[in-house]
């Protein structure tokens, strides 16, 4: 299986990778819908929406900075270290995430497509035309944190349920599905748009794989579905490391 991937790699001129939560899971960041994930103790709609926002902003930054400070002590793990080189030695690679954790970044990914925005980022809730900002302090001085601008409110960085993904993300990420292969690595692939980028790349003739450790609805549309956990499978991947050109 591992083979036949690396085959595919070694061949292809372009790849794309999109990962999910179960990508940081070795790191000790809590997937959603796995074992122990967050939408098995939280609501999705009390937290994680405009509406529950603008209901109780305080309850929903107790939940994040309980997330930022989660997030803080883990570092990136060996699947994070391996996409991370492939950006760096081949421009034609791309990494597209779900996750809001920078782990990627943190592990020194390259080009990185951030399509449910950072956890270590905010923005004006009024919207006062300040350009969100980075603030990485664990804890934020106020609680419900403010816009420095204009001394309104802020929110999280983050593409919450019901809202639209940013078009510049869209784009770039639709652009990486004209690729050889396409990698989908530890997502449930249930949340859209991005779960739709699988088809996108079968449709433009990619080769299509994951890595899970378990069986997702995306494993019977793929080519090759192999089981294991990202920062096992991928390392053993790079023994024999794709010639990206
Ligand atoms: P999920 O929690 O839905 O899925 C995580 C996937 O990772 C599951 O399929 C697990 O089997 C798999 N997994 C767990 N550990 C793994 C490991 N070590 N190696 C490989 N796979 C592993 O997370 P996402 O698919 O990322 O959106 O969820 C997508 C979006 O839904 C998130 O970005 C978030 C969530 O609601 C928003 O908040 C907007």
């Amino acid at each position: 299986m591992i083979d036949r991937l690396a085959e595919q790699l070694q061949r292809a001129r372009r790849v794309t990778v999109l990962t999910g939560a179960g990508v940081s899971a070795a790191s000790g960041v809590p997937t959603f819908r796995g074992a122990g994930g967050l939408w098995r103790s939280f609501r999705a709609e009390d937290l994680a929406t405009p509406d529950a926002f603008a209901r109780d902003p305080t309850l929903v930054w107790e939940w994040y900075e309980w997330r930022r400070a989660m997030i803080a002590a883990c570092k990136p793990n060996a699947a994070h270290d391996v996409l991370a080189r492939w950006t760096r030695e081949s421009n034609q690679c791309t990494v597209i995430t779900q996750n809001v954790d920078d782990l990627h970044l943190r592990a020194g990914t390259e080009r990185l497509v951030r399509l449910h925005g950072s956890i270590w980022e905010l923005a004006c809730w009024d919207q006062c035309g300040v350009r969100p900002w980075r603030d990485e302090r664990v804890p934020l001085p106020n609680r419900p944190a403010t816009c420095p601008t204009c001394g309104g409110l802020a929110r999280p960085g983050v593409v919450w349920f019901g809202e639209m993904l940013s078009q510049d993300d869209i784009d770039a990420a639709s652009m990486a599905c004209a690729c050889d292969v396409f990698l989908a690595v530890g997502t449930s692939a249930v949340v859209y748009p991005a779960a739709g980028l699988l088809q996108q790349a079968k449709a433009n003739g990619a080769f299509t794989a994951e890595i899970n450790i378990e069986t997702t609805s995306a494993s019977s549309a793929v080519d090759l579905a192999i089981q294991g956990g990202a920062e096992v499978v991928l390392p053993a991947l790079a023994i024999r490391p794709p010639k990206l050109r």
